[in-house]
């Protein structure tokens, strides 16, 4: 949600800036801006849009060696140049991610000050914060912690103060920003892809840190004005994964790594026995309830765990989107587990869920992929997802590998509560052997593009299921609108004839799970019923069928329940893609949309 990037050093700035934008577009592309210093004042220059319009219009062999830039996903203000950052008033120029609750009480104090006010964004307001508490404290250090406490919200910061033109200042909380370092210079950054071009060390702000960053060096202070001795980072990552290497979109390629994701998400936890679990996942033993909470995707997956984990583990599992959790009554006592699904690590709701179940006293799990993030920082217990960089904004690897390692979990629980045997593990163990090859001709199976090809011309499609396929249902509904802008409705198979079937039509395609053998039959009989009304059923199943009550048919190679979920949802993402492609949309950057949502 909003890329900043920042740099200080020997080289020119600006393309260094506009390539780490670049490579933090996933995060919002309603506008971008780049502030720089140059001949002593500061320039700035914003267009409305994708990074592609600023780039075109700047100097990228300018003449500065320190500057800023930003590209937004607008919260306060429509997404126009005036509302672009970076913001200036006074001495300060900022660009900055999250929301100041307050603003407006700040603005109208400062407006009584004199201030006047451009863009309707919070960020100028925070801008002329800085620039009013500076006037008394004549102070950067001091200015940037005293503002900070002021406001309310989450932020993180990049400001140029116009009479340091050697000096770039940052700070954050509740949202992420780095400090990277290396040979060419000093950057700050709201990800990791920003910087890999350049360096792969970095260091993690702490809430209220303030990072100086000057061209030969990096000060890091609390928020109490003492210098902090911070670990520099590397980065284990490759730097290809910022790149397309010959697949036309991010999410086909992301798509085409599921096998690597599954095998190296599985074999860092588990060879086989549950000794390896026991070492490498935390003694979760004492546990009898579980609540996950999530956003979007991941919560999808906890929709899946819950299945799996009732069923095998016999423990009552809860799952909650974030954003209404975060503001419930909980009924969790000292033997609840609070799980945390996030890819990014920084969903705002997700963290403030944790935060609420830590004050609460309760034990918290995050399920994350970036490394260091915020919810992987503050949970009690982490267990990291290998799917890498994942650069489209739909999520597909790291949904695959959510699933992966809420497999383990359920082996885990189940045997702790003497559920599965050794020999019952040993057989799951085969078919995970057998995963990756699995995954891999699904991904290569171009049948699934044909039944893309089939129903991207319709303006509604339904997918339902029952259980497990429900969940599943869930994820293939919302991949599809959200990049391919197709109204999509998942639906409990059961359910639908009480009320819903009304909108099926002449040819409204279905797309129908069935891959609970003990739901089959009923799940089959609910098929019948909207084919009884004209629905065009995509059927997605692991056995084939005696009887043809569909149009087209997906059979997924059989393995244990307990990976099934791995290999159902492939296809889904498969056919999602092609509608969208047939759509013309922007596969990797969906409108409206962000990958990594750090507001409310
Ligand atoms: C955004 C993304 C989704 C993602 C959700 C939760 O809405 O577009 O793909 O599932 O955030 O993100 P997280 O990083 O917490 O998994």
């Amino acid at each position: 949600m909003c890329g900043i990037v920042g740099y200080v050093g020997k080289d020119k700035c600006v393309s260094k800036i506009i390539h780490g934008l670049e490579a933090l577009e996933y995060r919002g592309y309603d506008s971008a801006g780049i502030a720089i210093f140059n001949k002593g004042k500061v320039d700035t220059f914003k267009e409305q849009g994708r990074i592609e319009n600023l780039k075109k219009r700047i100097d990228l062999e300018a003449e500065s060696h320190l500057g800023i830039g930003h590209t937004r996903w607008a919260t306060h203000g429509e997404a126009n140049k005036i509302n672009a950052h970076p913001h200036t008033q006074g001495k300060f120029t900022i660009v900055h991610n999250g929301i100041i609750e307050n603003y407006i009480e700040l603005k109208q104090d400062l407006l009584k000050n004199g201030y006047v006010f451009l863009s309707e964004t919070d960020t100028e307001v925070m801008a002329a914060l800085l620039d009013f508490v500076y006037k008394e404290e004549k102070d950067v250090l001091k200015t940037i912690q005293k503002s900070c406490k002021m406001i309310r919200g989450s932020f993180a910061l990049g400001i140029l103060f116009h009479d340091n033109e050697d000096t770039l200042y940052a700070t954050r909380l509740s949202s992420p920003l780095i400090v990277a370092s290396g040979e060419e210079g000093n950057f700050i950054a709201s990800d990791v892809p920003a910087i890999l071009e350049f360096t792969n060390k970095y260091y993690l702000l702490d809430d209220l840190d303030i990072a100086v960053l000057k061209n030969e060096s990096v000060t890091i202070y609390n928020q109490y004005n003492e210098v902090l001795k911070k670990e520099l980072l590397t980065f284990e990552g490759n730097m290809e994964a910022g790149q397309k290497q010959g697949f036309e979109h991010f999410m086909l390629k992301e798509i085409h790594e599921q096998d690597n994701v599954f095998y190296e998400t599985i074999h860092s936890y588990f060879d086989g026995s549950i000794d390896s679990l026991k070492q490498n996942f935390p003694d979760l033993s004492n546990f009898k309830k579980i609540d996950i909470v999530a956003c979007g995707s991941a919560y999808h997956t906890g929709l899946v765990a819950k299945s799996l984990i009732e069923e095998y583990a016999v423990m009552p599992v809860n799952v909650e989107v974030a954003s209404e959790y975060r503001y419930k009554q909980s009924f969790y006592d000292n033997n609840t587990l609070v799980i945390l699904v996030s890819q990014s690590g920084e969903t705002a709701d997700t963290l403030a869920a944790l935060r609420k179940a830590k004050t609460d006293g309760i034990t918290t799990l995050a399920i994350v992929n970036v490394v260091g993030s915020s919810i992987a920082r503050e949970a009690d217990h982490v267990i990291y997802i290998k799917a890498g960089i994942e650069i489209a904004v739909a999520t597909t690897k790291a949904y695959l590998a959510q699933l992966a390692i809420f497999s383990l979990l359920t082996i885990y629980f189940a045997y702790q509560r003497k559920l599965l045997k050794d020999e019952q593990i040993n057989k799951i163990y085969e078919d995970i052997k057998k995963m990756p090859n699995l995954i891999r001709q699904i991904v290569d199976n171009q049948e699934y593009f044909m039944i893309g090809d089939k129903v991207f011309q319709h303006q509604n499609i339904f997918f339902i299921g029952r259980d497990i396929d429900y969940a599943l249902s869930m994820e293939g509904s919302l991949k599809l609108k959200e990049i391919s802008y197709i109204n999509s409705v998942a639906y409990q198979a059961g359910e639908l004839k009480h009320g819903t079937i009304s909108l099926i039509e002449e040819d409204t395609p279905v797309i129908a799970l069935s891959t609970k053998d003990e739901l089959r039959e009923k799940t089959i009989s609910n098929i019948k019923e909207v084919k009884a009304r004209g629905a065009k059923v995509i059927y997605v199943t692991t056995e084939m069928p005696k009887e043809k009550f569909y149009d087209e048919i997906i059979l997924i190679p059989r393995v244990h329940p307990i990976l099934q979920s791995i290999l159902v949802i492939i296809p889904l993402q498969l056919i999602s893609y092609k509608v969208a492609k047939n759509k013309d949309c922007d596969i990797d950057k969906p409108r409206n949309l962000a990958k990594s949502v750090t507001v409310e």
